[in-house]
């Protein structure tokens, strides 16, 4: 038996050194329940009363033997892996990397958050709605009916008899009165069209910001009072607005407001063509035509309405001299920003 022992714990170590066999099956083949080692444990029943212990330390000594060789083997085998990870996933930090090209925010946005944030920050909620829109949205409900001399002033690209290409957010005046009760306080910035010829002050798109208050007690002073807040916080505490009467379809009374010159401050200059005063919206009161189609009562409500047109102030912001370049993306117009 113990030639026996000695000559399995031999055969072990050798086999473990060689590294021919996977290390896991020769674990089982010598140390498992049904390995070599266990058959000859189980025969130690036949061992006499003196025998038993010698032969026992002796079993319990080569199983050790086996086992710390096997311990060894995997240790090392283990080492030798993370040395090749190592050496295959080294990184060579002296490639150059990739370079992140990051964008910047056109200038259409970069006045548009602006201007959304100053009336977020005065109670307004933002409403979205369709460019492509019902004949009834973009001029009917909005007191311009079919024959109305209005519509040739803002003639734009029909989809079909009832459908247009919207002619200005004021559309958005009726889809929010249609499912909204008083109070209601919105801004509605978005695109617009209109067939113009393209030139350095005209495009066939361009984009709005809509506004509209309707409340109970709402005067033409509430108006002006936030208008005027809206001028100074886009253009500092000195800017001033100015009224100038002007008619709207569905306004009443209406007005086309002027800013004085953030340049020369209303002396006259190059950027307010020596007018001291930059025309920047559309706005009035709303008319009780507009408020009954909705299913506001007018005796009872009355609101106001204003319309920013966006692409005129980013060009007095910056400078820019032709309108085109907002929608030719070239990128050297565009990085400027
Ligand atoms: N929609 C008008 C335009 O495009 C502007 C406007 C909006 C006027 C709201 C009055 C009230 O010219």
């Amino acid at each position: 038996m113990k030639d026996a022992l000695m000559k399995i714990k031999e055969q072990a170590l050798s086999d473990i050194a060689s590294g021919a066999e996977d290390i896991e099956a020769l674990k089982v083949k010598y140390l498992g329940k049904k390995g070599e080692l266990t058959a000859i444990l189980k025969g130690m029943g036949k061992l006499t009363a003196e025998e038993r212990p010698v032969i026992g330390q002796l079993a319990n000594d080569v199983r050790n033997a086996i086992e710390e060789a096997i311990a060894k083997e995997q240790a090392s085998l283990k080492e030798k892996a993370l040395a090749k990870t190592l050496l295959e996933e080294k990184i060579d930090v002296s490639v150059p990397g990739n370079k992140k090209e990051i964008g910047s925010k056109h200038p259409l946005t970069i006045v548009l958050d602006e201007l959304k944030d100053i009336f977020v920050g005065m109670g307004y909620e933002i409403a979205d709605g369709p460019e492509v829109e019902y004949d009834y949205y973009n001029f009917e409900a909005l007191n311009i009916p079919q024959d109305h001399p209005a519509r040739d002033t803002q003639d734009t690209f029909y989809i079909n008899d009832n459908i247009v290409l919207r002619t200005q957010t004021s559309s958005m005046q009726i889809r929010v009165m249609e499912n909204k009760k008083p109070p209601i306080k919105i801004i509605a910035p978005g695109r617009v069209y209109r067939s113009d010829a393209v030139d350095a002050t005209h495009s066939p798109v361009f984009h709005q910001i809509e506004g509209l208050v309707v409340d109970k007690g709402i005067t033409m002073s509430d108006l002006k009072g936030t208008l005027e807040t809206f001028v100074k916080r886009l253009y500092g505490d000195d800017a001033k607005i100015r009224f100038r009467p002007h008619h709207f379809p569905f306004t009443e009374p209406s007005a086309e407001v002027d800013v004085s010159c953030f340049v020369c401050k209303g002396e006259g200059c190059s950027v307010c063509k020596g007018e001291g005063w930059i025309e920047i919206l559309g706005a009035g009161m709303v008319h009780p035509n507009v408020l009954k189609v909705c299913g506001i009562d007018p005796e009872v409500y009355s609101g106001f309405a204003f319309g920013i047109g966006l692409e005129r102030l980013v060009m007095r912001r910056f400078d820019i001299n032709d309108l085109r370049l907002f929608f030719e993306n070239d990128i050297r117009f565009l990085k400027q920003f």
